[in-house]
């Protein structure tokens, strides 16, 4: 099929367009940014992500994927046009939607046969029933095109991985043909039996579940489902405050819930609360929808609020640690970045430590593997090492912020040589505590003995 996507030079839009692109379709990603859209045409991706250089260079070489800042050709000709742009959060947690609105009306053209609209970007319940509004003065719905609600749930850092392996599609549609459509779209996506080298293993083939809603509860879902995995964060984070204060490991604790197949695993790691581009607008946008709408919504409040204080958790154990004062103090940083195999620093609790540092007149020595160049742009101010051991030269305590991987198990000894005192404040509860202390550092974690 012939498939256009609107915000193609963004996270989802380009993931989604070489995606799809990867299943054989022809795709234009189309994108505003002029920067990022000549970049992709050289074959260089502005997204960090597992896999995506080679299989941007397989589809430009095959001309299966284009990119361009002209939206009108590319949707004109298509049979499925995707939107993805931002829906970042307004001042007052609402979501701001003048991205949609701003494609939607450029698509209120009429056209020569029936297209599919899907709207992938997250957007708050009520919004699909807007751009209907929006489309349907110039078209005949059902007739020319139809509005399919397909939200995207890929995590970053494993965003390909996502992309063709995924939990569930939801597909919210009032029409079969374009749920068939969007289906027939995905193809071997669906079906769990396709092969993609994505840099992380195959799972076994299973069929995909495709969840088939209404508009509404597609785009509800969505939020549904962030406003949960941020409660997790949120719960898990508020057991490691209270093993804090009791002696007890949240590390344990979590164990011990987590094999309870009415909890699992996934998504209790205490530390530093949600970040990132998603959750916690996502969250806010969901609060606004409620408060809109006559409700409370007391559990979220409270999620966000054990959210916000996390960062000033994390500082008050670093004064503990270096003496209160932070004023002059060098502090070493590991991780910018919002979340480990990204180089995304929107929303990043790591970045917004750095500022409380900045703030109270500490300097800081950053490093991450590969978000420095997004961090420099924000925090010019804060010195950017290359190497991890460098930016701890002097410092009088190292924050670990970002979960990468290879800070797990860093040179003790030479880290020790290297501090002015041997500090570690690990908000991610990355180092083994026991090697740590047995080394001599003064380590603290988040809710650790
Ligand atoms: N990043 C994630 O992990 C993730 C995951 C799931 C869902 N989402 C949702 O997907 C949506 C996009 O998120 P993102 O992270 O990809 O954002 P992004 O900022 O990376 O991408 C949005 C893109 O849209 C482009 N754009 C803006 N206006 C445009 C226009 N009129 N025409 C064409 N392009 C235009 C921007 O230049 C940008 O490149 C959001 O609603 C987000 O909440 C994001």
């Amino acid at each position: 099929m012939k498939v256009c996507v609107a915000g193609g030079a963004g996270y989802v839009g380009l993931v989604t367009g070489l995606g799809l692109a990867e299943l054989g379709h022809r795709v234009v990603n189309v994108d505003v940014d002029q920067r990022r859209v000549d970049m992709l045409r050289q074959g260089r991706s502005p997204i960090h992500e597992a896999g995506i250089d080679a299989m941007l260079a397989r589809n430009l070489a095959a001309g299966r994927i284009a990119f361009t800042a002209d939206l009108h050709p590319a949707a004109t000709e298509a049979d499925c046009i995707f939107i993805a742009v931002g829906t970042p959060s307004r001042p007052d947690g609402q979501a701001d939607l003048s991205q949609v609105i701003q494609v939607t009306e450029s698509l209120a053209k009429p056209h020569a046969g029936y297209q599919v609209i899907v709207i992938k970007s997250t957007v708050p319940v009520g919004t699909a029933e807007l751009m209907l509004n929006i489309l349907k003065r110039q078209r005949d719905e059902g007739v020319d095109f139809d509005l399919v609600a397909n939200p995207e749930f890929l995590r970053e850092g494993q965003a390909l991985y996502d992309f063709f392996y995924p939990d569930r599609v939801v597909i919210g549609s009032s029409s079969p043909r374009a749920t068939g459509l969007v289906r027939d779209l995905y193809g071997d996506v669906m079906t769990g039996t396709g092969h993609w080298n994505v840099g992380a293993p195959t799972p076994a083939p299973r069929a995909v579940p495709v969840v088939e809603t209404d508009l509404a509860s597609a785009q509800m879902i969505k939020h549904a489902a962030n406003a949960f995995l941020a409660t997790r964060i949120s719960f898990i984070n508020e057991i490691a405050g209270i093993c804090e204060r009791v002696g007890a490991d949240v590390g344990q604790v979590v164990r011990g819930i987590g094999y309870d197949k009415r909890i699992g695993h996934g998504y209790l790691s205490p530390g530093l609360g949600f970040g990132g581009p998603c959750l916690e607008k996502d969250l806010r946008a969901l609060m606004r929808v409620a408060t809109g709408n006559g409700f409370n919504p007391e559990v979220l409040s409270a999620v966000l609020a054990r959210n916000d204080r996390q960062i000033e958790s994390v500082i008050a154990k670093l004064k503990r640690q270096t003496g209160y004062l932070l004023y002059r103090k060098r502090i070493a940083v590991w991780g910018l970045a919002f979340k480990a195999g990204t180089n995304d620093v929107r929303s990043s609790l790591a970045l917004r430590v750095v500022a409380r540092l900045l703030e109270e007149g500490a300097s800081v020595q950053a490093h991450d593997p590969v978000a420095m160049p997004e961090a420099r742009a924000i925090y010019p101010d804060v010195t950017y090492r290359d190497d991890p051991y460098e930016a701890c030269e002097r410092a009088d305590a190292l924050l670990i912020l970002t979960e990468w991987p290879q800070f797990k198990e860093p040179d003790l000894a030479r880290l020790k040589a290297l501090l002015a005192a041997p500090r570690i404040v690990d908000a991610r509860n990355l180092l083994d505590t026991a090697k740590a202390r047995a080394a001599g550092f003064d380590y603290t974690g988040v809710g650790r003995l």
